[in-house]
């Protein structure tokens, strides 16, 4: 291979060799990559978290201190982009730090005025995703800082932006992502942390508490790995139908998206993630008993609101799949078709765990339906153009 620069220069660059050990690219026992890929989520999850924490400490590079920043910016394109949606949540809710989510796409051609004091944070698995990069491009010349959140390191995302924060998910080789997204999830939970206690939202008692809180999330994926055969019971059921909804309200609206986002891509069926409070301002309209609606509702403040959502979907006959903990599911199984009981209650990373049902229902109902897990037809690991 030769490089040559804009003025067809031959250039020189320093080769480096890229560790990959055989057990990242071959499908370890597991039918498919996707398989394999989202059941490996403690063990990376666990990953980052000895990665970027130590004890009751976050340890991130140099340049990352809240105090001196007044608005995010969050950018991604698909799975990417909903990990950042889940991020403003946190970062407003925790922090107090007004955030911008956008997808790449629109960011890049928008021209958004940016403050001068403010950081851009771009996310991507890959790191070359065409639009994705354009957007820092454009970011760099107007905000203080960049922040590129890679899975790959060697990308051109992370060495176009001020600081690369590794993502540490290991090499994601399915098109559809899983592993990723939980842990840009997680990398994005830690940021947050820093920012609320930087700004001192938090002190170091409450920082000790949500990390603490974090640390469990390895042991309640591991349980949450174990919905997988009931996942693929309900696969049935959702592979006959041709629409789905996916409801949730807080930072759980843009898991639904996701979860939308999965089945569509793996199993070719058409499903929209709605906020659930939009539901009667159009999709209600679409209900009949042919629309399967899954439900996201954790047993927190929000709980009442979805469950009555839930109740204008029964009242249309809709046939509603309940994700929710055990005090959630025993306030509120009365007439649904089914349920899926998800480890603890109100606990703040909540859209990291519910991710996982989200990546089983696709990953069964496109194995029920005979599509190509690994690789669904039109669709690229790495976007590269526009
Ligand atoms: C996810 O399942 C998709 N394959 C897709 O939406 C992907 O997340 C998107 O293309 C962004 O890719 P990136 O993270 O590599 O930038």
């Amino acid at each position: 291979m030769q490089i040559y620069d804009e003025e067809c220069q031959q250039v020189g660059r320093a080769e480096r060799r890229i560790d990959v050990g055989a057990t990242a690219i071959d499908k370890g026992g597991y039918r498919h990559f996707m398989a394999k890929e989202i059941a490996q989520q403690p063990s990376v999850i666990a990953d980052v978290l000895n990665h970027y924490v130590k004890g009751d400490r976050i340890v991130l590079p140099d340049g990352l201190d809240f105090r001196e920043v007044d608005r995010l910016s969050l950018v991604g394109c698909g799975t990417a982009h909903y990990a950042g949606h889940v991020a403003k949540y946190w970062f407003e809710a925790l922090a107090g730090l007004p955030c911008d989510i956008d997808v790449a796409s629109e960011f890049r051609y928008r021209e958004p005025p940016l403050s001068p004091q403010s950081w851009f944070i771009a996310i991507s698995q890959s790191g070359e995703t065409a639009d994705t990069l354009a957007a820092l491009h454009y970011a760099r010349d107007h905000v203080s800082r960049t922040v590129g959140l890679v899975n790959v390191g060697t990308s051109a995302i992370a060495r176009d932006s001020d600081i690369a924060l590794p993502t540490l998910a290991g090499i994601e080789v399915s098109v559809a992502s899983s592993k990723a997204f939980t842990c840009q999830l997680t990398v994005l939970a830690i940021l947050a942390l820093k920012a609320a206690h930087d700004r001192g939202r938090i002190g170091d008692a409450e920082l000790a508490g949500h990390l603490a809180e974090l640390r469990a999330v390895p042991g309640l994926l591991q349980q949450t790995l174990d919905l997988s055969d009931h996942c693929r019971a309900l696969s049935e059921w959702l592979s006959q139908a041709q629409d789905v909804l996916y409801l949730g309200r807080g930072a759980l609206f843009p898991v639904a998206m996701e979860g939308a986002l999965k089945l569509k891509e793996l199993s070719y069926i058409h499903a929209e993630g709605y906020a659930s409070g939009e539901l009667k301002h159009g999709p209600i309209a679409l209900i009949d008993r042919d629309v399967p609606v899954i439900v996201l509702a954790p047993y927190d403040h929000l709980f009442e609101k979805t469950i009555s959502n839930m109740q204008e979907v029964m009242a249309r006959h809709g046939q509603i799949l309940l994700l929710s903990d055990h005090e959630g599911i025993a306030a509120a199984n009365d007439g649904v078709y089914a349920t899926l009981t998800m480890p603890g209650g109100g606990n703040l990373f909540q859209p990291i765990l519910y991710a996982i049902p989200m990546q089983y229902l696709a990953y069964h109902t496109a194995v029920a339906k005979g599509t190509d897990v690994d690789q669904p037809r039109n669709l690229a690991k790495s976007v590269t153009v526009e």
